[in-house]
């Protein structure tokens, strides 16, 4: 592996995860797309990590990767020091669609992957319940899935995701297709529960600044066939108050920066410095949707 030789002191500290050398060609009707270019990406413990780039880039199948969904053409994927070689049972998928059961009722739907897992019925109910009443929709138990707002459907889903404690937890463009205050909710709840528990997220979102809120650091990817074209660490301190991101120290230098990476990428002029739109507008600068 690389990248990560002993500290002084000589004890070693691998990375969680690791891409290394990572190339992807998909074939499609005989043609062959050639989409990630020799990725290399090393992912600590704990780690919150945004993901960005052109629609198309391979950011999906970057995480997809990892899950073990699909293998890499050369190079290989590490997760806890081993090559992903089959699904990957670390790790847990919230992707845009909504994954929910709509046969189930929100409590059956939260408490499915202990029940998978042979979980004792006692305790399946007591932990969905528990996570249930930290994102607040306790009273909705018995409801179906068509019954809850969009929002109230993606709290499901992240807290189907966290009831059978995945180390780490690949996020899709999760709150896509939410308006923007349910999204700003939902990033301030995801914060609260990442910085309660132990786990390593990787976020991949089309919105800087909901990139900004989140990570520690962000990967920039160039465009298909994708390689990393920068990392930047996210210097505002936690916690992070998601609704005043824009007010905190180093926001707008961060922003600037990674549009000034992205705009490059998607072929269009940077902004100067300053003034960047608010999450979740639309008015085709950096939140616009690639
Ligand atoms: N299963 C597949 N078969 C063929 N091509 C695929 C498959 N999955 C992804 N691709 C292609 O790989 C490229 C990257 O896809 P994806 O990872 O979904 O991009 P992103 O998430 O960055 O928008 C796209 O050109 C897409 O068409
Ligand atoms: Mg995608």
């Amino acid at each position: 592996m690389i990248g990560h030789a002993p500290p002084a002191g000589g004890v070693t500290t691998a990375p969680l995860i690791q891409f290394e050398h990572v190339f992807k060609t998909f074939v499609a009707d005989r043609r062959s797309v050639p989409t990630l270019d020799d990725v290399n990406l090393s992912i600590n413990a704990d780690e919150f990590l945004a993901i960005i780039g052109p629609s198309g880039c391979g950011k999906s199948t970057l995480l997809r990767l990892l899950a073990g969904f699909t293998y890499p053409t050369a190079g290989t994927v590490y997760c806890y020091e081993q090559p992903v070689t089959a699904i990957n049972t670390r790790v847990g998928f919230v992707s845009q669609e909504n994954d929910l059961f709509p046969w189930m009722t929100l409590l059956h739907n939260v408490e499915y992957p202990l029940l998978a897992r042979h979980v004792p019925s006692k305790e399946r109910t007591e932990r969905a319940r528990a996570l249930i009443d930290l994102v607040g929709l306790t009273g909705f138990e018995s409801s179906y899935p068509h019954q809850l707002s969009g929002g109230m459907q993606k709290r499901a889903s992240l807290i189907r995701t966290i009831i059978y404690e995945p180390a780490i937890i690949l996020m899709d463009e999760p709150f896509g297709p939410l308006d923007a205050q349910t999204r700003l909710i939902l990033q301030n709840e995801l914060l609260n529960i990442w910085s309660s528990r132990h786990m390593t997220v990787l976020f991949v979102t089309h919105d800087l600044v909901e990139a900004i809120a989140l990570s520690d650091r962000v990967v920039v990817m160039t465009k298909r066939p994708a390689h990393i074209k920068a990392i930047v660490d996210v210097p505002l301190q936690r916690p992070r108050d998601v609704f005043e991101i824009h007010d905190q120290q180093g926001f707008h230098e961060t922003h600037h920066h990674l549009w000034q990476l992205m705009s490059s990428e998607l072929g269009l002029q940077a902004p100067r410095a300053g003034g960047p739109p608010r999450q979740g507008s639309t008015d085709g600068g950096p939140n616009a949707r690639q």
